[in-house]
């Protein structure tokens, strides 16, 4: 695998008016990069350096400004046409379903968090799978756009990534070396990846990161009642976090999350995402996935865009794909 290189522009040292100091207990912390600031934000830096939360909000602000001056964030008050000529032109991911790509206006949108939950077996494991192989093209500068897969169900498998690239004619070796894997064995191990995985993402041109499944780990580990809030409060603080990383890396994130059924619910499905509120206000776009016989369907539950609306797919040797007709 061919490495893309250091971080070059967006290096710490390369933050004007910060002394030397300061920039020494940033890297021991772990900071990298300028974008390492902005995605973990003020309350992180100042927890995980002990330097002055004024400080950090500073810091914070010059980070996000030398972002803006190398074009990464737009600078603020420009035209929605100016935004909608960039949109326009971000990068998304086809999912290998014509019918998918149309119920998300073209496939997975870079920046952007899209949530994909339903009960088990309804394929969201196989669409994370299938987005492994059709995420590898060339970018705009030419660089192959690689995966980041963090598996905390391990039920992440090689062989279906290899199975579904030979059945789309593309060599399954080449195709799982640009496949980077993460195995998250509890939370805070899934946080601690995940804050990480900033630096991974620059070094081998990431277009997308996969969390599978997102809330698992924090379901089975805060039980009850009485951990609820704080439990509420992790998962609020790795999805702002997952938000920023989408935004500053410009990369896809694509999480799975499991449903719990309400069963006072006197109409309609019973079913829906776990993970509350702090998730649904998270997620840019969530699909709720059913199973229908053989295949599956797709609806787009909220969107900024795009109206309430469900496809159908299949599951098939390419992946997924479009039901035969
Ligand atoms: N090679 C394959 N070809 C077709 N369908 C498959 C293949 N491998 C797994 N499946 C189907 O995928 C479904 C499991 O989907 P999965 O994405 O793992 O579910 P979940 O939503 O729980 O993540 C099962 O119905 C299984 O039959
Ligand atoms: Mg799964």
């Amino acid at each position: 695998m061919s490495d893309k290189g250091s971080e070059g522009a967006t290096d710490i040292d390369t933050l004007k008016d910060i002394g030397p100091a300061t920039k020494t207990s940033l890297k021991e912390a772990g900071f990298r990069s300028i974008k390492d600031l902005v995605i973990r934000g003020p309350m992180d830096i100042a927890e995980a350096t002990g330097i002055a939360i004024e400080k950090c909000i500073t810091l914070c602000n010059k980070a996000r400004e030398t972002l803006e001056d190398i074009g990464v964030f737009d600078k603020p008050f420009i035209t929605a046409n100016q935004i909608y000529e960039k949109r326009k032109s971000e990068y998304r991911i086809a999912t290998g379903s014509k019918n998918l790509d149309d119920l998300l206006g073209g496939g997975i949108e870079t920046r952007a968090i899209t949530e994909l939950y339903g009960e088990f077996g309804t394929g969201k494991t196989q669409i994370c799978h299938t987005l492994c192989v059709t995420v590898q093209q060339n970018d705009a500068e030419g660089n192959l756009s690689r995966a980041l897969y963090i598996d905390t169900e391990n039920t992440f498998r090689p062989e279906r990534i290899a199975s579904i690239a030979s059945a789309r004619n593309i060599d399954p070796n080449t195709t799982l070396e640009n496949v980077i894997v993460a195995k998250a064995y509890n939370s805070s191990h899934q946080e601690v990846i995940i804050q990480e995985s900033p630096n991974v993402i620059n070094l081998h041109n990431i277009k997308l990161m996969i969390v599978d499944s997102i809330v698992s780990h924090y379901r089975a580990e805060f039980l009850g009642r009485s951990f609820l809030s704080e439990r509420q409060q992790r998962i609020n603080r790795l999805l702002h976090i997952l938000l920023r990383i989408a935004e500053t890396c410009k990369i896809a994130v694509v999480l799975t999350n499991q449903i719990q059924s309400s069963p006072d619910a006197l109409f309609g499905d019973p079913n829906k995402a776990t993970g509350g509120n702090v998730m649904a206000h998270s997620s840019t776009y969530r699909l709720y996935l059913k199973k229908s016989g053989k295949n599956r369907i797709a609806r787009m539950v909220d969107s900024p865009y795009h109206s309430e609306r469900e496809i159908l797919f299949a599951l098939n040797d390419q992946g997924i794909g479009d039901p035969q007709k």
